[in-house]
C-alpha cells in the first residue's frame, strides 16, 4: 500500500476549497472533505473536487443503525468517493452492513476506516460519562480489532499509535493519522503529534495534514514538504 499525505480542506465554502486547490498547478493532492464543507455545499462539492482529479476521504464519521447506515453508505459509495469512515462504536453488525452499502454492483468499493475513540475523549470522560471502565489504549486497540473483524481497511489513529494497531490486526490494516506538525512549526490545538518524517518511521500509512499545509504562507511548498518527509 503507498503511502500518501491526504490534505484536510477544512474549509466552510466552495470559493474558499477551490482558491486553495487552485495554487495546486503541479499536483493533485488527496483531499480531506468533512462534515463542514459537505454540509455547506452538499454532495456537488465532492463530484467537483473528484472531477477535478483529486482522490477523496470523505470524512463524515457515521453512526446510526446497521439498515440505515448501509443506505448512507451506498449513497456515498455512488459519488466515488476513494475513502470514507464511520464511529466503530457503531458495532461489528453497523461497520459489516457499512461494507455491503459500500461496495458497488461491479464489487470495487471505498476504503473503510473506523474511527476507535474521538482524541476529544479522556479516559475520565469516557469511564464517567461512558460508562468504559477500561483504560483508553485497550478501548482504542479493541475497537480497532473490531473493526477488523468487520472487514474494514483500517482506522483512524494517532501515528504514536500506528505500531500497536499493525501488531495487533496486521501490517496490512491501515492507519490513517492526524496530529502532524513539521518540527519548526505551531502544534495550534493538537496534543499528541509527530513530524511528517516521524509518522513514516511508526508506519503510519496516510498522514492527514490540515493547517500546516492550509494556513501555510506557501501551501504547495507546505504540501511538497510533507510528501518529502513522508512518501521520501
Ligand atoms: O489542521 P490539522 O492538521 O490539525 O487538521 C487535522 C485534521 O484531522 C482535521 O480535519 C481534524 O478534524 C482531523 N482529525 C484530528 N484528530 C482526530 C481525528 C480527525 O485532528 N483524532
Amino acid at each position: 500500500m503507498g503511502k500518501d499525505v491526504i490534505v484536510a480542506c477544512d474549509f466552510s465554502s466552495k470559493q474558499a476549497v477551490m482558491d486553495f486547490l487552485d495554487k495546486f498547478t503541479e499536483e493533485k493532492p488527496y483531499v480531506k472533505i468533512g462534515m463542514e464543507l459537505f454540509y455547506a455545499e452538499g454532495p456537488s462539492i465532492v463530484k467537483e473536487i473528484k472531477a477535478r482529479g483529486h482522490k477523496i476521504f470523505l470524512d463524515l464519521k457515521l453512526c446510526d443503525i446497521p439498515n440505515t447506515v448501509k443506505k448512507a453508505m451506498s449513497v456515498l459509495s455512488g459519488l466515488d468517493v476513494d475513502m470514507t469512515n464511520l464511529h466503530a462504536s457503531g458495532t461489528i453488525e453497523m461497520m459489516q452492513a457499512a461494507l455491503e452499502g459500500l461496495t458497488r454492483p461491479d464489487g470495487t468499493r471505498p476504503l473503510l476506516i473506523a474511527v476507535t475513540q474521538l482524541t476529544s475523549t479522556s479516559e475520565e470522560r469516557m469511564r464517567e460519562q461512558l460508562l468504559i471502565d477500561k483504560p483508553l489504549d485497550e478501548v482504542v486497540m479493541h475497537y480497532a480489532s473490531n473493526a477488523e473483524k468487520a472487514g474494514l481497511d483500517g482506522v483512524v489513529c494517532s501515528p504514536l499509535e500506528a505500531g500497536k494497531v499493525h501488531n495487533r490486526c496486521g501490517e496490512k490494516f491501515l492507519t490513517v493519522t492526524p496530529g502532524v506538525r513539521f518540527a519548526d512549526g505551531d502544534i495550534g490545538d493538537q496534543v499528541r503529534v509527530t513530524t511528517p518524517e516521524k509518522a513514516k518511521e511508526l508506519g503510519s500509512d496516510y498522514i492527514v495534514v490540515g493547517r500546516p499545509i492550509t494556513a501555510a504562507d506557501d501551501p504547495v511548498a507546505a504540501y511538497r514538504r510533507c510528501v518529502a518527509e513522508f512518501v521520501g
